[in-house]
């Protein structure tokens, strides 16, 4: 059974030539209508599972159209509409879904109800984001990366932010594709323990400067996200959103980064919070490319997963 769950249990060589299908795909495709079919139907009769536990605008139509692309069937689900969220366990739930469907996307808050559909699932689950990580999102960023700049290997990469689960899969991402990675932002919002082990275990330990105008001295890449995730207490927004102040991505801060340094951001943003819509509209920003290669990293993922 081969899973995608995060990019640290991924193996190395596996994430490499996922980031190289998702580019063969896409120049395959050339800029043909977004509704017409690839060459290859390789999910032709499978059919896919689409599980929303949380809102989501690029994962669910990228998904959903990647799979069609490639001759697949979805079906979206809502975990409020589900049994799951009215008391049946996410093992049985697992099980009776495997006997209808090829395989399961799911996002959804603990990473513990990821790993539980995976133990139990017969079929291969995707993590389309926890509360910890976000896989996915971080392949089509390295992908996206190259496209620009060529290899990511020893590149330097700043986040700067909330130490949240995208920076997690970046965290993991550094390990696995060898790059730098430096984290600025303040001490209450630091990435957990784990990611940051797991990042230094792998000889790439992550920098922590707390000056976001020094941490971004000779920064290829700059990537924030927003301060206050789908799973963060909305009563948090005040504090968060003055703890980050600081950390926000404009003009000045991307100046005394390398002149071509490029900017990412997962989106949704919100516009001139943790970056200014002049960063964001600017021409170092690659934010809709990186949206655009969601679906295209995803194709690949699937791909991966399914053997196909
Ligand atoms: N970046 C991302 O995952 O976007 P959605 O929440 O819209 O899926
Ligand atoms: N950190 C954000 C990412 C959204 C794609 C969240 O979890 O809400």
């Amino acid at each position: 059974m081969t899973h995608f769950l995060d990019i640290h249990t991924t193996d190395r060589d596996r994430l490499r030539s996922i980031i190289d299908m998702a580019r063969a795909m896409k120049t395959a495709r050339g800029g043909r209508p977004k509704g017409t079919l690839d060459d290859e139907q390789p999910l032709a009769g499978r059919m896919v599972a689409l599980i929303f536990e949380k809102p989501s605008t690029r994962t669910r139509v990228s998904f959903d159209m990647g799979v069609r692309q490639m001759g697949g069937q979805t079906m979206i689900l809502s975990g409020s509409e589900m049994q799951l969220g009215h008391g049946e366990t996410i093992a049985d739930t697992a099980r009776v879904l495997s006997r209808y469907v090829d395989l399961i996307m799911i996002r959804t808050f603990e990473e513990a109800t990821l790993l539980e559909m995976a133990e139990h699932a017969t079929v291969p689950v995707i993590n389309g984001l926890t509360n910890r990580t976000h896989p996915c999102q971080i392949m089509a960023d390295v992908m996206t990366f190259e496209e620009h700049r060529g290899p990511i290997a020893d590149k330097k990469v700043v986040w700067s932010g909330d130490g949240n689960n995208v920076f997690a899969s970046f965290a993991h991402a550094a390990g696995q594709f060898g790059f730098d990675l430096t984290f600025t932002g303040p001490p209450p919002l630091d990435p957990e323990r784990e990611c940051l082990d797991y990042a230094a275990r792998m000889g790439r330990p992550i920098t922590i400067e707390r000056d976001p105008h020094k941490a971004v001295q000779g920064a290829d890449l700059v990537v924030t996200d927003t301060w206050v995730s789908m799973h963060d207490p909305q009563s948090a927004k005040e504090r968060r959103h003055n703890q980050l102040r600081g950390y926000q991505v404009n003009s000045a801060l991307m100046a005394k980064a390398k002149e071509d340094a490029l900017f990412m951001h997962c989106l949704p943003a919100h516009r001139d919070d943790e970056v200014t819509s002049e960063v964001m509209d600017g021409p170092n920003s690659v934010i809709f490319d990186e949206a655009e290669n969601r679906l295209h990293a995803q194709k690949a993922i699937v791909r991966h997963c399914l053997g196909v």
